[in-house]
């Protein structure tokens, strides 16, 4: 499925997703359903994010270890920012689909909301990666502020990532009729 799913994507940073989103419950003809067993593999396959993040994490850890790697910071969060375009466009394209009309209810409601995240965590990522490019390292409390910032970021990128896999194992078991 990678190289469909590499030849599918956009590539580069998305944009059309944000502007399309309605909030949940909208009106609408089919229900939103996940192909489950692709958004769990476009989550697997992602090697390239986790080492980001494996990477990412412990320079911004403490503002002592931040200031002596900023460089680095600035450039993996540019990177971070494309692969997210990337990571979010792939579940966008192959995770999610429109008019399932098999899909339980609460599960579309769910993943209206989840896929609806995807352009406010794109916004952030962006925005946090000129934040950082654009801090003056001289001047107190700007450092300390883009760290807080970006850890509220990852704290909701993890919970988004926890939830679609929960939507995941869900939609396995309303697959098999589990809780039917
Ligand atoms: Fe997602």
């Amino acid at each position: 499925m990678s190289d469909a799913v590499t030849q599918g994507g956009t590539g580069m940073p998305v944009n059309t997703s944000r502007t399309e989103q309605p909030q949940v419950q909208t009106p609408r003809s089919g229900r939103l359903g996940v192909n489950a067993a692709f958004l769990q593999e476009i989550k697997e396959d992602n090697r390239h994010l986790k080492d980001l993040w494996d990477r990412l994490l412990p320079l911004l850890s403490h503002p002592e270890t931040s200031l002596n790697h900023w460089g680095e910071i600035i450039a993996a969060l540019a990177e971070l920012r494309d692969q997210l375009a990337i990571h979010f466009s792939l579940e966008e394209a192959y995770g999610y689909f429109d008019d399932a009309v098999d899909v339980a209810p609460h599960l579309s409601v769910e993943a209206e909301s989840l896929k609806g995240q995807h352009s406010g965590l794109f916004a952030q990522i962006r925005d946090l990666a000129d934040q950082f490019a654009e801090v003056d390292l001289q001047r107190d409390g700007q450092v300390d502020k883009v760290l807080r910032k970006f850890q509220a970021f990852q704290a909701e990128f993890q919970s988004h990532e926890e939830s679609e896999l929960k939507l995941i194992l869900n939609s396995f078991d309303d697959d098999i009729g589990v809780g039917d």
